[in-house]
C-alpha cells in the first residue's frame, strides 16, 4: 500500500493509474477505522481497479463543544487495517494540503437546505457544510471514478449525492449498508468511547429502531404514533433523544402516504455520547 500526504503525492499516484486506463475507487473517512470502513474498502476493491482510502479529521464539520480534539486519532493502526483489506493507497493529508488558504478563509460549500437543515442539521447547525466543504476537497484531489460511503449517516450519504449531482461531479456514489456488532448497535468510532454497561444499553436503541421499522411496515398511516412509543421507550431505557423520525428516503421530508420508500432515522445520547442511526423500513 502507498501512502501520500500532499497533493503532489497523491496526484502523481493516481495519474499513473489513470494512464493504464485503471477505474479508482475513493473511500473517505476520518479514521479509527473498524469493521464498518473496511466493508467500505471491501466494496471499493469489488467495483474498482485501485482503491484510495482518506483519513482526514476535519475539522469544519465538528461544532463548538464537539469532540474535534479528543477524536480517535490511530493511524498506525489504521493503516495496518488498510493494507490488510487490500487498500492500494492511504490518503492522509495535512491541513495545508486540504485548506491551502487555511480553515479561516476556505472556499466553503452550503448543503442543500432541503437535505441538510432537518434531523442533523437542528443539532449540529454547519455540520454537513463541513462535510461538502471536505469532501469536494478530496473528490477535486482524488478524481475518482467512484466514492464508496456508509448508510450508517444516511443524511449524510443523501447530502452527498445531491452536491454530486448540483455540481456536476463525474463521480459514481456507492452507497454501503450498515455494518453493526453482534448486539444490533450500528459500528461507529464513537463507540469506543462507551464503557461496557452503556455498550450493552446502547444495543436496546438499535432494537428500538426495528420496533419502528416492523410497525411502519404493518401499518404506514401510523408512522407518527410509531415515532412517539419509540421515544417514550428510549427514554424509559434512560436514553436522552435528539430525534427519532420516519421520513421518505427520497427527500428526507416528512411521509406523505404516497407510498414511496421510509426511513425511519434517529439520534440519541447514552450518557455523554452521541449515537445515530438509521434503518430502511420499506
Ligand atoms: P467517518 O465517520 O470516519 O465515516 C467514514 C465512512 O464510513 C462514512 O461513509 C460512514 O458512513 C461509513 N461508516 C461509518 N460507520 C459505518 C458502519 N457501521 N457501517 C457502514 N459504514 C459506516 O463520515 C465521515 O467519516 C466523515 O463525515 C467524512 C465523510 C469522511 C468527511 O469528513
Amino acid at each position: 500500500m502507498q501512502q501520500a500526504i500532499d497533493r503532489e503525492q497523491v496526484r502523481s499516484v493516481v495519474c499513473g493509474w489513470r494512464q493504464q486506463g485503471l477505474k479508482i475507487a475513493l473511500v473517505p473517512t476520518m479514521g479509527n477505522l473498524h469493521a464498518g470502513h473496511l466493508a467500505l474498502v471491501g466494496v471499493a476493491r469489488k467495483k474498482a481497479d485501485r482503491v484510495v482510502a482518506s483519513i482526514y479529521v476535519n475539522p469544519t464539520q465538528f461544532g463548538a463543544g464537539e469532540d474535534y480534539g479528543s477524536y480517535p486519532r490511530t493511524l498506525d493502526a489504521d493503516r495496518e487495517a488498510l493494507e490488510a483489506s487490500g487498500c492500494d493507497l492511504l490518503f492522509a493529508p495535512d491541513h495545508a494540503t486540504i485548506y491551502p488558504a487555511g480553515i479561516e478563509n476556505a472556499v466553503r460549500i452550503i448543503a442543500s437546505a432541503d437535505l441538510a437543515l432537518p434531523l442533523e442539521g437542528q443539532f449540529r447547525p454547519g455540520h454537513f457544510d463541513g462535510v461538502l466543504t471536505v469532501v469536494a476537497r478530496l473528490f477535486n484531489l482524488v478524481c475518482p471514478d467512484l466514492a464508496v460511503f456508509g448508510e450508517k449517516d444516511f443524511q449524510q450519504l443523501q447530502v452527498i449525492r445531491r452536491m454530486v449531482q448540483d455540481l456536476s461531479f463525474d463521480i459514481r456514489v456507492i452507497p454501503v449498508p450498515t455494518v453493526r456488532e453482534r448486539n444490533g448497535l450500528a459500528m461507529s468510532s464513537r463507540n469506543n468511547y462507551l464503557e461496557t454497561t452503556q455498550k450493552e444499553a446502547a444495543s436496546h436503541f438499535s432494537a428500538v429502531l426495528a420496533e419502528v421499522v416492523e410497525r411502519v411496515i404493518d401499518e404506514p398511516a401510523a408512522w407518527r404514533q410509531a415515532e412517539k412509543d419509540a421515544i417514550a421507550r428510549l427514554e424509559h431505557l434512560g436514553f436522552k433523544i435528539d430525534y427519532v423520525s420516519v421520513r421518505r428516503t427520497k427527500d428526507l421530508q416528512k411521509p406523505s402516504g404516497d407510498g414511496g420508500k421510509l426511513r425511519v432515522l434517529a439520534a440519541v445520547w447514552c450518557g455523554s455520547i452521541r449515537l445515530i442511526d438509521n434503518m430502511k423500513i420499506i
